[in-house]
């Protein structure tokens, strides 16, 4: 990872004002920041351990464990969880054999919340591997949790 961070930092600059950058980078690309890499950001960006580690930990989007081969995330936001988001929520983790915030143990799925993705009139709503799937349902979530067994 310092090769990363060196190269990306020798492109984009080595400022304090490049951490968000950086962080989003390093997540494209490995898809999470694991605690061990906070001190070499730190120290590649003048920045303390307690500065990149509250930024990361700050930020639900920044995980800091290896996702799951799938990602689905529900939103937790107001209009979707007045839409039943907390029913769909609870069926989606005993549908998919996986707690909230949790990735489950075989590494194909990981449950995350999403904190409104814009598209308040049409949930609840969820984001698979990326993709927004609105009004989501019990059907919606059978055909989500075929998908992710592929
Ligand atoms: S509240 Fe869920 S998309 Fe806005």
């Amino acid at each position: 990872m310092e090769k990363f961070i060196g190269a990306w930092t020798a492109r984009h600059g080595a400022t304090r004002d490049r951490l968000l950058p950086l962080l989003h980078a390093m997540q494209e690309d490995v898809g999470y920041i694991d605690d061990a890499w906070v001190p070499v950001i730190a120290k590649a960006l003048n920045l303390s351990r307690a500065d990149v580690h509250g930024v990361v930990t700050f930020y639900h989007d920044f995980r800091r464990v290896a996702p799951g081969r799938h990602v689905v995330k529900l939103c937790r936001a107001e209009s979707c969880q007045a839409r039943g988001g907390a029913a769909i929520e609870a069926a989606a983790a005993k549908l998919l054999g996986v707690a909230m915030g949790d990735t489950r143990a075989d590494g194909q799925v990981a449950l995350e919340p999403v904190y409104c993705m814009g598209l308040c009139a049409i949930g609840p709503n969820a984001l698979v591997d990326g993709r927004p799937v609105a009004r989501i349902d019990a059907a919606a979530l059978e055909r989500i949790a075929l998908e992710v067994a592929a």
